[in-house]
């Protein structure tokens, strides 16, 4: 690994993701010594005039955590004496200026270190903001130490609004930097269970023939949440779920569950196979959609009173490859529902010449569950223990809370930003992938726009409107029993 100085600079330290993801993301990484005291600085950037010691405030109770070890105290208190605070605005020269010498100066006092100098952005901020800032990076915040390092630009979602703007959005930003200095980050490929598709499918003999047209009949990607908008009104009715959580988050798991072996483990050879996966997906039919909004969304000060943004759709991809011709992708995703689990679910075809009349019992189906409580689990047919020959569904069953006792899974956050200090951009989104991905989605989000299609309403703790289990139903999915 790199040695010498790491600065490591939140832009939007007092907003909500910094405090509730990026802090203590960081100092888990901190905690578990990935990040060394005699070399890492941090720094906060904002508009918002506080001084250091009120930022290190704000985000001690999200460091503390339900947790009142006094190991754990000790360590919040050495991490926080690591963070400085720089207030300015995201277009300010002056403000950017100072930035610049607080890091040059932690920089010199580390001077002692063999090494180069890393700096990484991390910008917690909206995407319309991003133009200005990473102006102001390039313009006084570069990496300027003769023993080399590097600088790194972390952007969040929603990268744009739709094809155009992102492209936009990415022109601009790539006039700035190369795309190897920019990490467009998407929490869910930092999830564990996201992490270990390809090794399940490409590491397993079982599924390598069964992945397939030949024998998948539909496969669904869920995401569901048992809670509303929530204080993010105002952001998230600008946006609605297709852009806050399919079109990147499931659309990025499509591609890990569709796409064909990559040459190597490389990420330009991974991220290769991801966007021919999205080339390859067919124009969204309307009559394949179901959108929905629960009914108190709009009570919300912050929403709109006529808003037409949905909090719920479900959207049936299609793609045109050797593969999966034929296979519907249903991708479903909603605010406000009975739960909260994400969820990929690998419907098999019915058994040919079925002697045992097992149809009834459900077809077979391997289940991954992303959260909560990670685990895998097949359903499958098997004899109903006893006398009679009858059969029942069952399931072979690896949860990882039992599985792997005392195993801590790391948070996506803490391992993307590991990946973005060891430079590797495996999981984080190329500038032609992000393309191809909004490609799929703007049409369908004009039509929604320009309000030619319109959300059904639902209530706040249901399964959504009843009209996304018929079109499940029309998909070809076969609802199963147990689990
Ligand atoms: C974010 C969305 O990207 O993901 C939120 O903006 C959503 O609306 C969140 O709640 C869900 O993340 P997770 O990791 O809790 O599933």
């Amino acid at each position: 690994p790199e040695t010498g100085c790491l600065s490591i600079i939140v832009l939007g330290a007092s907003g909500d993701l910094a405090k509730k993801k990026t802090f203590p993301a960081l100092f888990n990484l901190y905690r578990q010594g990935f990040l060394q005291s005699n070399e890492v600085h941090i720094f906060g950037y904002a508009r918002t005039k506080i001084s250091t010691d009120e930022l290190r405030d704000r985000i001690h109770k999200y460091l503390v955590h339900g947790k009142s070890d006094s190991e754990h105290s000790e360590d919040v208190s050495k991490f926080l004496q690591l963070l400085k605070y720089v207030s300015g605005s995201y277009d300010s020269v002056d403000g950017f200026r100072l930035l610049d010498k607080e890091i040059s100066e932690h920089e010199i006092s580390k001077n002692s270190l063999e090494g180069s100098s890393r700096r990484l952005f991390y910008l917690a901020l909206p995407p319309s903001v991003y133009p200005p800032v990473c102006k102001m990076i390039k313009h006084c915040c570069m990496n300027k130490s003769d023993l080399g390092g590097w600088t790194r630009i972390v952007v969040e979602k929603p990268f744009g609004k739709d094809l155009e703007s992102a492209e936009n959005l990415s022109t601009q930003l790539g006039n700035l930097f190369d795309e190897p200095q920019l990490y467009r980050i998407d929490h869910y490929l930092g999830k564990e269970l996201v992490q270990n598709l390809l090794v399940l499918r490409f590491a397993n003999r079982f599924f390598l023939p069964l992945w397939n047209r030949d024998n998948i009949d539909n496969i669904q990607i869920v995401f569901r949440e048992d809670f509303g908008t929530e204080g993010r009104g105002g952001y998230f009715d600008e946006y609605g779920i297709i852009r806050d959580i399919i079109q990147n988050h499931l659309l990025q798991v499509l591609c890990l569950v569709a796409m064909e072996k990559p040459v190597s483990l490389k990420p330009e050879h991974i991220r290769d196979e991801k966007v021919k996966v999205l080339q390859s997906v067919l124009p969204i039919k309307p009559e394949e959609v179901v959108l929905g909004q629960y009914d108190s969304y709009r009570d919300d000060p912050t929403v709109a009173d006529d808003s037409n943004t949905p909090t719920f759709a479900t959207v049936v991809l299609r793609i045109h490859n050797e593969r999966w011709e034929g296979v519907p992708f249903i991708l479903k995703a909603g605010k406000a529902l009975n739960s909260r689990k994400a969820e990929i679910r690998v419907q098999f075809k019915d058994v040919p010449g079925d002697i045992f009349r097992s149809k009834k019992q459900g077809r077979n189906e391997f289940v991954i569950r992303l959260q909560p409580s990670e685990a895998m689990y097949m359903k499958l047919t098997v004899k109903q223990p006893g006398l009679e020959m009858s059969t029942i569904q069952s399931e072979l069953d690896l949860s990882y809370g039992q599985r792997y006792q005392g195993v801590t899974i790391p948070e996506a956050y803490e391992r993307l930003i590991l990946d973005t200090i060891r430079g590797d951009q495996q999981h984080f989104v190329r500038r032609d992938e992000l393309r191809a991905a909004w490609e799929i989605f703007t049409p369908l989000l004009h039509k929604i726009d320009d309000g030619e299609l319109k959300p059904l309403p639902y209530k706040p703790g249901s399964r959504g409107p009843v009209e996304a289990d018929e079109l499940l139903a029309k998909a070809g999915y076969v609802q199963t029993h147990g689990y």
